[in-house]
């Protein structure tokens, strides 16, 4: 039992051992610990914004479009431009953040649910609170998906979706779309699904399991524009999925679930996205520099093709690191990995305030030179 709460409320018995998703919010200079683009919108985006905004203002007395169709065209056509496939909206399902995605998965499929841990907190956490059994595989030693965690994952028969992150977060590494695509086809043998959850997919150079889907049609792949889109803000999340996939997600949705705001502010996103581009291309460059630095003061960080880096190695434990820190103004995230602490890609300034307090706090663990990178 994580909180007590009165014998009066009837809250579902297994929720009691639950805890809510709760990165700290806290107000300091410099927090990198949820994986934001630390680069906000430019004047040209937030024109955009503000011009489909008010041409929808006139309309909020009526309920928006249920079923998003020209967000989920134009998600299509920019899938269809950056991956060279052809998606067209009926493969496409637009929700409030990728983790309404998820949820609406959980609701509308049987069976259990199996993730590669560690992997991203939420996917256990709503398989559960939808009633699920969740079943966790641990990565290898370097995080990755290799041959036996497949082998588990296809002999666990309860499963009947599983969740493969790739970038994962919160290591950063990713899986191949051969071990996708073995997943897909053994899970297809016993009527399961496989959730590709590409948050951070726009900063990797592995191509995208999108691809997969003609083939694999219980492969869905979720997608989000909170990352390298800039716009955690606005919520929104999408998935591509075969056509059939989408028809019943539709079961368990909430009705007028996306807002006409939300709708309006993210086809103006959608609109100028190649403006994005310089700073996904940015935070990958300054992705390899934080990880050489940490490297040269003797720390490991993990090969990541995210917005983020795992790093360990040093001699305090996570709790204590992660408050030095931030008492010199820098909030990075303990993901309850022992040793381990995550730190999100920031500006230019925010890397160097990192990277600063981390050489002004850290110890190094001299007595495991195998942690060094
Ligand atoms: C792997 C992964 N999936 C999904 C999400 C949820 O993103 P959102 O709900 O903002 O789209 C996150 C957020 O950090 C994430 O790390």
């Amino acid at each position: 039992m994580n909180q007590n709460f009165p014998a009066w409320l009837p809250l579902r018995a297994e929720l009691s051992e639950l805890s809510p998703y709760g990165a700290p919010q806290v107000d300091v200079p410099v927090r990198l610990n949820t994986n934001e683009n630390p680069y906000n919108l430019s004047d040209e985006l937030q024109e955009a914004l503000l011009a489909e905004i008010s041409r929808c203002l006139k309309d909020l007395n009526r309920y928006p479009d249920r079923d998003a169709l020209a967000l989920r065209q134009a998600l299509a056509n920019s899938i269809n431009t950056s991956m060279g496939v052809e998606v067209d909206s009926s493969s496409i399902w637009a929700a409030n953040g990728s983790n309404e995605i998820i949820q609406t998965i959980l609701l509308a499929f049987e069976g259990g649910a199996l993730g590669f841990e560690p992997s991203y907190s939420m996917h256990p956490l709503i398989s559960k609170v939808v009633g699920k059994k969740w079943i966790s595989i641990p990565r290898d030693d370097n995080y990755e998906i290799g041959a036996p965690q497949i082998e588990k994952a296809i002999s666990a028969t309860e499963a009947k979706i599983v969740f493969i992150t790739t970038p994962n977060n919160p290591t950063g590494t990713t899986t191949s779309l051969e071990s996708i695509s073995k997943i897909a086809t053994a899970l297809a043998s016993r009527k399961g699904l496989v959730v590709v959850d590409e948050a951070y997919g726009e900063f990797s150079k592995n191509p995208s399991a999108i691809t997969l889907i003609k083939t694999h049609p219980n492969l869905l792949v979720s997608k989000t524009m909170s990352k390298a889109f800039a716009f955690a803000g606005a919520r929104l999340g999408y998935l591509i999925a075969d056509p059939k996939v989408i028809e019943a997600l539709q079961l368990v949705r909430l009705p007028y679930h996306l807002s006409a705001l939300t709708q309006a502010a993210a086809l103006a996103a959608i609109s100028k996205q190649s403006s994005l581009i310089k700073d996904v291309e940015r935070l990958q460059e300054a992705r390899e520099e934080v990880a050489r630095e940490i490297h040269s003061m003797g720390l490991k960080s993990y090969p990541s093709e995210a917005n983020f880096l795992l790093f360990s190695g040093f001699a305090d434990s996570a709790a204590k690191l992660w408050e030095e820190l931030l008492n010199r103004g820098v909030l990075v995230r303990d993901v309850g990995i022992p040793g381990h602490l995550r730190v999100t890609i920031g500006t230019r300034a925010e890397n160097r305030a990192f990277l600063d307090a981390l050489k002004q706090t850290a110890k190094i663990r001299v007595d495991h030179p195998e942690v060094r990178g």
